[in-house]
This record gives structure tokens, sequence and C-alpha cells, in this order.
């Protein structure tokens, strides 16, 4: 279950959009939209006037990305980047690749192969 959890609930990062979409209350779009790596550590922009109600209008009216092999650069180039610091941004995708080295992910999927592997050559 631990592997579970340290693999498949991450499927999320892959759902990440690189902005927000603000939204008028006509719902429609008002630029600049709310970009990821503007606002790590920095939420702030919250306290704006009317901005909550445009991000969640923003929110209701944007579909989901899609779910594939594709993750946004605001979080494979640019997490938690300190912007006085060129190519500070961390990256996503390789930190939870280097999770699933430390909680044995690879062992799981390994001992899981073997095993149906196993059950296909009794049942032969
Ligand atoms: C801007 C949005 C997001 C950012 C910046 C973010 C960032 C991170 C970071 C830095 C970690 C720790 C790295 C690691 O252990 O691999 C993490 C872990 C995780 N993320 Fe995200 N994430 C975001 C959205 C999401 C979404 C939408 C989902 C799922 C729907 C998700 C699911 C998870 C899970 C399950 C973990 C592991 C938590 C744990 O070990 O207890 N994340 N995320």
């Amino acid at each position: 279950m631990n592997e579970f959890s340290s693999a498949a609930f991450r499927f999320g990062h892959s759902l990440l959009r690189p902005h927000f979409v603000r939204a008028d209350p006509n719902y429609q779009p008002i630029e600049p939209p709310v970009k990821l790596r503007d606002h790590f550590f920095n939420s702030d922009i919250v306290l704006r006037p009317g901005m909550v109600d445009e991000l969640i209008r923003g929110l209701v009216t944007t579909p989901m990305e899609t779910l594939d092999q594709f993750i946004t650069e605001e979080v494979t180039n640019h997490l938690f980047e300190d912007k006085k610091i060129p190519f500070s941004g961390f990256d996503l995708a390789a930190i939870n690749i280097q999770r699933g080295e430390t909680v044995r992910v690879g062992q799981y999927w390994l001992n899981f192969m073997v095993n149906t592997a196993l059950q296909r050559i009794r049942s032969e």
C-alpha cells in the first residue's frame, strides 16, 4: 500500500496546468493568468480584492489537464524557484523518481512481475 501511495497517487502531477485562469463575472478570462512559478511560497495574491472570486470562476470553467506522460515545465524547471538565482528551480518529476527509489517502488514492481510470471508457469 505504501508503494501505491508513493507512485500512483502522484498522478495529479501530470494534471497540473501551468497557470490558474482568472475569470470575470461573465466567466470571460482576465489577463494575465496566475503562473505557478510566481506563487510558490507566495500566496499574497489571494489578498487582492476580487482575486479569490476570479480564481474560483477560473477553476470552475477550466478543464482538467490531460493525464499523460507530460508534466508542466512550471514544476519540472521552476518548482520553488528563487527568481534571483538562475536555474534554481527544482524538478518535481526527478524528485518523484528519487522518492520511488527511497521507498523501493522498483522492488515492489519486480516482486509483482515475478509473482505474476510464477502464477502463469504453475497454471500451465
Ligand atoms: C502545484 C501543485 C503541486 C505541487 C507544486 C506539488 C509538489 C509536490 C512535492 C514537492 C512533493 C514531494 C516530492 C516527492 O516526495 O516526490 C509532492 C508529493 C506528492 N504529491 Fe504533489 N504537488 C502538486 C499537486 C499535486 C496533485 C494535484 C496531486 C494529486 C491529485 C499530488 C499528489 C502528491 C502525492 C500523493 C505526493 C506524496 C505525498 C506523500 O509522500 O505523503 N500533488 N508534491
